[in-house]
């Protein structure tokens, strides 16, 4: 089974942050939130990804460039311009041939990872599986409607949600699903949507199995997205001090400090990171703060406001 890692589309809703890089690479508590979805590819046995780019995806590739250091063999798959999710699979079938695959979408952060739902693709085999979170404003999402254990409609940013169960970015699908992109239209927003080509499938009487995630889903769309990704991510942080440290610091709770930080007179209260090669001198670092590599962090205080 192939992997495919979304990482075209424009990221408007982050501007201006996504002016200056794709938003892929928009660190959560300092690595790109791709990162996180090549390793959760990696812990559920998968070694080969294809990763769909736009034209400016070259900060992309240079972030990922082989994948060797995840000991995965990526491929880059250009995407002209921001067509939509099935769009993306249509330009990835010479990639993925005619095996299943697994989908993630680059700017989704799932807490359990995505080993769960591969493992119950393999071991049920249906054409296609969703992965569902339960979301407060479904309205936001594409949403599936369940009937007795299987998906039996999805609707696309739906007026009057049928419920709150939102596709939550990682699907499985076998290769029904190229038929299934192949027959959609585009949608009013001119995109082809994954939502529609799964609702294809299930007239055309394929399985499409629900997996409920039973963590944390992030989908990091909006700024206040990257602060909630920033805060779910530390919350799970295990301190290490690799850098200096000196007498005058006090240092509490779970703090990374990477290798080559220098901290100097300061409070830093954890959960925090410190990027390689920062310094932070005469500060105070508070809760769930990210400090990035090479940074300066100089008389001044961190307070992530609730
Ligand atoms: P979206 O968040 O749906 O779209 P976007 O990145 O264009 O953002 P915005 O709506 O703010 O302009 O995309 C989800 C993921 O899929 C994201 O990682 C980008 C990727 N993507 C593609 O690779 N190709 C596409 O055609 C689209 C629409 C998205």
């Amino acid at each position: 089974m192939k992997a495919l890692i979304l990482c075209g589309g424009t990221g408007t809703r982050l501007r201006p942050l996504t002016f200056s890089l794709p938003k892929q690479l928009i660190p959560v508590a300092n690595k790109p939130v791709v990162f996180y979805a090549l390793e959760a590819v990696r812990a559920a046995g998968i070694g080969e990804v294809g990763v769909v780019v736009s034209d400016a995806g070259d900060a992309v590739r240079a972030a990922i460039g082989d994948g060797g250091r995840w000991g995965l063999r990526v491929a880059y798959i250009p995407q002209d311009a921001p067509r939509g999710l099935a769009h993306a699979v249509q330009v990835a079938r010479p990639f993925l041939g005619d095996e299943p695959f697994l989908m993630v979408l680059g700017d989704n952060l799932i807490g359990e990872g995505v080993a769960g739902c591969v493992e119950r693709f393999r071991s049920r085999r249906p054409d296609a599986l969703v992965c569902l979170a339960e979301v407060d404003d479904p309205r936001r999402y594409g949403v599936a409607e369940l009937r007795d254990g299987r998906v039996a409609r999805v609707v696309e940013k739906p007026q009057s949600p049928p419920g709150n169960l939102a596709l939550a970015g990682v699907y499985c699908f076998d290769r029904a699903v190229f038929e299934a992109v192949d027959a959609i239209a585009p949608s009013r927003r001119g995109e082809l949507e994954i939502t529609d080509a799964i609702q294809r499938l299930l007239e055309d009487g394929r399985t499409v199995e629900p997996y409920r995630l039973s963590g944390w889903w992030l989908d990091i769309g909006r700024p206040e997205d990257v602060l909630a990704a920033n805060r779910q991510v530390l919350g799970t942080l295990e301190g290490a001090v690799a850098g200096e440290v000196d007498g005058a610091s006090r240092i509490t709770g779970p703090v990374v400090i990477e290798a080559g930080a220098w901290v100097n007179r300061s409070v830093v209260r954890g959960p925090a990171v410190i990027g390689a090669g920062a310094t932070v001198v005469n500060a105070y670092v508070g809760p769930y703060t990210s400090i990035g590599p090479g940074a300066t962090a100089r008389a001044c205080s961190s307070r992530l406001r609730q």
